[in-house]
């Protein structure tokens, strides 16, 4: 991987990146721009870009839910296609984790989604923490509609 690759905070100026990184995944949900700029801003301290020569190559969106305010929930994680596979999802994972220092870190994801449950794993193993994958959906296809899956929640930790 690129060894200028800086990671760093994310600002408004992100939100066009994000959200056309989001929208070539093809497999990530791809909100508006405001959005992107709204998550950018006001979760600065929860969120994180990956930038090499200027342009953004990845970033990660999280918040700390208000009534667990020791946990990290990870909303969105997007890599560029080119820099996929290259280590640089749990770089951006791990140096989140390392800025805010949460004890546990969450995410939701559709057991069908191999990279991204994956990603979680690998991340737990780096910091040697526990990793639960549940069995049971935390939003179900009743809440999200019947064009989305289920999505499971992932737990890591503690830190
Ligand atoms: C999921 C995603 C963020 C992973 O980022 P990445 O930089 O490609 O992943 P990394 O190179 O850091 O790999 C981290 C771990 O995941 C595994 N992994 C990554 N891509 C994988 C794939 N396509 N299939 C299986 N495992 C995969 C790696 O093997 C590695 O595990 P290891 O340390 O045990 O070897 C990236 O592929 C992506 O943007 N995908 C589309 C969007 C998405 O699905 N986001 C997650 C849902 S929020």
């Amino acid at each position: 991987m690129d060894d200028q690759m800086i990671f760093r905070p994310s600002t408004s100026r992100d939100a066009l990146a994000m959200h056309s990184l989001a929208r070539d995944s093809q497999v990530l949900s791809v909100n508006s721009t405001y959005y992107y700029a709204l998550m950018a801003r006001h979760f600065q301290a929860t969120c994180m870009v990956a930038e090499s020569e200027g342009r953004v190559c990845g970033y990660v969106i999280g918040y700390c839910p208000p009534d667990q305010p020791d946990t990290l929930f990870v909303w969105q994680v997007g890599v560029a296609k080119p820099c996929q596979g290259k280590g640089l999802g749990k770089k951006l994972l791990i140096a989140l984790i390392k800025a805010r220092n949460p004890d546990f870190l969450e995410a939701t994801i559709a057991p069908d989604n191999q990279p991204s449950i994956n990603l979680f794993r690998s991340v737990a193993r780096h910091f040697n923490v526990g990793c639960i994958f549940s069995e049971t959906s935390y939003f179900s296809q009743e809440d999200l509609g019947t064009d989305e899956k289920a999505e499971h929640l992932m737990k890591i930790g503690p830190f």
